[in-house]
């Protein structure tokens, strides 16, 4: 008898197709019914021997609900804030993500991110579609310069790196924080330097952050940091909303302590402070840190193959814990 999974998820034919030899499917395509209230998910997840989630919540109680049968959760991404990871393993339960086939998608995102906020483009955006351009554009829209300025990434993994080739690129002088600092010879390569966190928040003009969620990370910006940070300075957060406490940066944004912020992410996804779209020197988007669409196909494509190969007993490409 074949196992059966659940599909939260769009996925490409030929790797439904290849689910489909393998597996019984009962697929819920995201494009189709967007987000599915817990109890709906739930109720799919129900006899199901592995999933497929894109970021839905997988809590202990239905992680415990579901041991004995349940034996993989595939996520679509790289961060798995998402799942109980300590109670999947504590019931023999493979997690898995997607990291790498996203690393340069996000980091593209991150320089976008950054562009934007500092050259006001969304503001212009506005105001040109508001048909306000009349003449000379010599006084509209003055933002940042870009080169030779301070750039700041904090959590220096496969997608800070891939961010500081591009920085480096735009001639910024990048400082970076990171628990264990990298080696000599890719931080020469990447001509980047390793910096303390308050360190970096005081010198850096534009910081981009891309630390994964965990209890430390927690609040890793509130008001105390963003009052170290330099007044004509720009905050990007590409990780995950929780890791900046929303309250206080809308402080510092409304008080004009930082120069702006560009988010992709929010505290209390996907509901953020309604000060934030009041506030012209503010970007905001909804979590597409990754969404271009080879990356989302290639996520899925990795993330079948993580379900695929939990399930057949053989090597599984990206397991987050050890079962
Ligand atoms: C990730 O991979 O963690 C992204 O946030 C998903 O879009």
């Amino acid at each position: 008898m074949k196992k059966s999974v659940f599909l939260h998820s769009w996925a490409p034919d030929d790797v439904l197709a290849d689910l489909k030899e393998h597996f019984d499917v009962d697929q819920v395509n995201i494009f189709e019914t967007g987000s599915l209230d817990r109890e709906t998910f739930n109720r799919h997840v129900a006899g199901k021997d592995g999933i497929l989630v894109q970021q839905n919540r997988v809590d202990a109680e239905m992680l415990a609900e579901h041991a004995g049968k349940l034996q993989v959760v595939a996520n679509v991404a790289v961060g798995v804030d998402n799942i109980d990871v300590e109670a999947a393993t504590k019931h023999g339960i493979q997690i898995t993500n997607t990291p790498d086939v996203l690393t340069e998608a996000v980091a593209d995102m991150s320089m976008a991110l950054t562009l934007a906020v500092a050259r006001r483009v969304v503001e212009a955006d506005r105001y040109t579609r508001a048909g306000k351009f009349q003449g000379n554009p010599f006084p509209l829209f003055w933002g940042a310069d870009i080169t030779g300025e301070t750039f700041g990434i904090v959590g220096m993994g496969r997608i800070g790196q891939a961010l500081a080739r591009r920085a480096k690129g735009f001639g910024l002088d990048i400082l970076y924080h990171k628990r264990t600092r990298l080696d000599a010879a890719t931080e020469k390569e990447l001509g980047a330097t390793w910096a303390s966190l308050d360190d970096l928040l005081k010198k850096a003009r534009f910081i981009v952050l891309l630390t994964p969620l965990t209890p430390e990370t927690k609040h890793l910006i509130t008001a105390r940091e963003l009052g170290l940070m330099r007044e004509d300075a720009y905050l990007v957060n590409i990780s995950r909303g929780p890791v900046v406490e929303e309250a206080a940066l809308v402080d510092a944004l409304k008080a004009k302590r930082i120069a702006g912020a560009a988010l992709d992410v929010f505290e209390f996804e996907p509901k953020f402070s309604d000060e934030l779209p009041k506030l012209d020197n503010v970007v905001l988007t909804p979590h597409i840190g990754s969404a271009s669409s080879g990356t989302r196909a290639g996520m899925v494509r990795l993330a079948a193959k993580n379900l695929k190969a939990a399930l057949l007993g053989e090597a599984v490409p990206s397991p987050v814990n050890k079962v």
